[in-house]
């Protein structure tokens, strides 16, 4: 972590970029969000890339971004329409170094191209922080079942317009 890393690539999600999405996800999850969730909980998370094919998809469906170190994925983030930010995952070997700042920069831009006047994120405990630190402003509190497991989060909403109200 006292590293710097060198600047790191962006790019679209390919097909092929499946598997090791999947398992910065399931590391994401498994080493940077235990102070907020119980074992059960982390892995009922994780499990929502059991299914490769699946998960894929999602991706597929989205428009995801890679964030490449020496062309090897680091972490990704994935905008849903045009003003959702349905994932954002960085792998724990590389978090805390701005490339989850990174990612989320360019999402904000593209969905200011696509015409939202916000962005909003149903943001994990651990991540409320980093969203807060954005500008991202908390409207509703949420409690949602993965595999049987209760799993609380935030939807939090960030105006893009310059200048717009932030209340
Ligand atoms: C949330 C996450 C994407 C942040 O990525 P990252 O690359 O570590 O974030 P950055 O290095 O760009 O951090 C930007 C700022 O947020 C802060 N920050 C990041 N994670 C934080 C955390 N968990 N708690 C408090 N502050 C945090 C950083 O300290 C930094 O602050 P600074 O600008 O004052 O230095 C990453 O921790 C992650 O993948 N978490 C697990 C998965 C998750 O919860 N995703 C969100 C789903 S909504």
């Amino acid at each position: 972590m006292a590293q710097t890393l060198p600047k790191p690539g962006m790019r679209p999600f390919l097909p092929a970029d499946t598997a090791m999405l999947a398992a910065i996800f399931s590391a994401a999850i498994e080493e940077l969000t235990g102070d907020d969730y119980s074992e059960a909980q982390q892995e009922a998370w994780a499990s929502a890339a059991d299914d490769e094919e699946q998960f894929g998809e999602r991706l597929a469906s989205e428009l995801t971004l890679i964030a490449t170190l020496q062309n090897a994925p680091i972490g990704f983030a994935a905008l849903k329409g045009k003003d959702h930010i349905d994932m954002l995952y960085v792998h724990p070997s590389v978090a805390g170094q701005g490339v989850g700042s990174m990612l989320c920069d360019a999402l904000e831009r593209l969905a200011g191209s696509r015409g939202a006047k916000s962005l909003t994120v149903d943001a994990s405990d651990n991540a409320e922080e980093f969203f807060k630190k954005r500008g991202y402003v908390a409207r509703e509190r949420n409690t949602v079942t993965i595999n049987g497991e209760w799993l609380a989060n935030t939807t939090m909403q960030k105006m893009l317009e310059t200048g717009g109200a932030q209340t």
